[in-house]
């Protein structure tokens, strides 16, 4: 298969916010890797001397995404097909990554599926597969990962979550519940790891351009219409939250465990205010 179609943007302007050898030495296991906000964390973390090893199931895709990113930092970069709603693909990614780099200190949990569907129209095996790709994906993963490695050794864990299950936005009940899911492990895991010296935490983006996400969840609204609901103004970056989570897998969030960063410029806050700001003020 032509892998031609499988070019995913670099941070070619990358201005570095923190010393570029922050993660010298680290591995970090990737979960949806080759792809969209996963791709750019993989970048940002090799462009601070980080090796990655990056999953999920589509290997032509995977072994691009790993050749533009070494090309692209001089950092090894593993490509690894397995699925993540299988334990035992997973189990042998995790060995294979081991066999590679004897260690893995970061683990990003950002696969996921997404679509618009109202409740009422969604199949019930529609909605499993998201919670199992997602959920189940996110805790198969974590538990594999900490036996294998970081029981013994430490390290942190990253889920990626979203904000739709803050306000309970429509046609995604399927991915606010698998996303509140992810988030209620998180505070479990960090109690029952944390003497482990594991810290879990999530990160929640709101919109990100340039991603399958924005594209497939945007559906008829303008840029200006979401710019409307986001505070300040700015739709977030593949970039932008890559930067967050290069701070929070960084000795500087050592102190940070069993929350979730809201990463998404205060768009979850922004729907009423989007609506009021219409209205004049009144005269004082
Ligand atoms: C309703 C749908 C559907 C749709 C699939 N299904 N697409 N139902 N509307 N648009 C149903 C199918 O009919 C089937 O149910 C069930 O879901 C499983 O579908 P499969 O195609 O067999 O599943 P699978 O091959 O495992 O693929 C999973 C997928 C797919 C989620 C459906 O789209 C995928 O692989 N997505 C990965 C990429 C992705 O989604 N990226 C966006 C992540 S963004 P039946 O009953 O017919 O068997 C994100 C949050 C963004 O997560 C937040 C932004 C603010
Ligand atoms: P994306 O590029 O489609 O990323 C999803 C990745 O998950 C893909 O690389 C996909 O690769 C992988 N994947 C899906 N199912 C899998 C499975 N069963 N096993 C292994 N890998 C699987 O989308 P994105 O928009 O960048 O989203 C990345 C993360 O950010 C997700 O967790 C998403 O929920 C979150 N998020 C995104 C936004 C946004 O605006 N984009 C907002 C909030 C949260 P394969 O197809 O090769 O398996």
């Amino acid at each position: 298969m032509s892998t031609e179609k499988f070019v995913e943007p670099l941070c070619y302007d990358y201005k570095y916010l923190f010393r570029p050898d922050l993660l010298k030495g680290k591995v970090a296991f990737i979960t949806g890797g080759g792809s969209g906000i996963c791709f750019t964390i993989a970048e940002i973390f090799m462009r601070h001397q980080c090796d990655t090893v990056i999953v999920s199931r589509n290997l032509t895709r995977l072994q691009a995404s790993s050749k533009c990113l070494e090309n692209a930092t001089g950092q090894k970069c593993l490509p690894v097909k397995a699925d993540v709603r299988k334990p035992e693909e997973i189990k042998e990614a995790v060995i294979k990554a081991l066999q590679e780099f004897q260690r893995i200190d970061i683990l990003i949990n950002g696969a996921a599926g997404n679509f618009l569907c109202p409740a009422a129209k969604l199949s019930f095996n529609a909605f499993r597969t998201v919670m199992d790709i997602d959920t189940m994906g996110t805790f198969n993963a974590s538990k594999i990962v900490f036996e294998k490695y970081m029981t013994d050794h430490g390290g942190v864990i990253v889920n990626i979550t979203s904000t739709q299950h803050i306000s309970g936005v429509p046609m995604q009940c399927h991915v606010g519940a698998a996303k509140s899911a992810i988030e209620a492990l998180t505070k479990h895991l960090a109690v029952e790891w944390g003497p482990n010296n594991v810290r879990i935490m999530c990160v929640a983006p709101g919109p990100v351009e340039e991603t399958e996400g924005y594209r497939r969840l945007a559906g008829p609204a303008s840029k200006e219409d979401i710019l409307k609901i986001i505070p300040i103004r700015k739709i977030g970056t593949r970039c932008d939250i890559a930067n967050i989570i290069l701070f929070v897998v960084s000795e500087a969030a050592g102190l940070l465990t069993g929350s979730c960063i809201i990463a998404d410029g205060g768009s979850w806050m922004g729907m009423m205010s989007a609506v009021f700001n219409q209205i004049p003020p009144p005269k004082l």
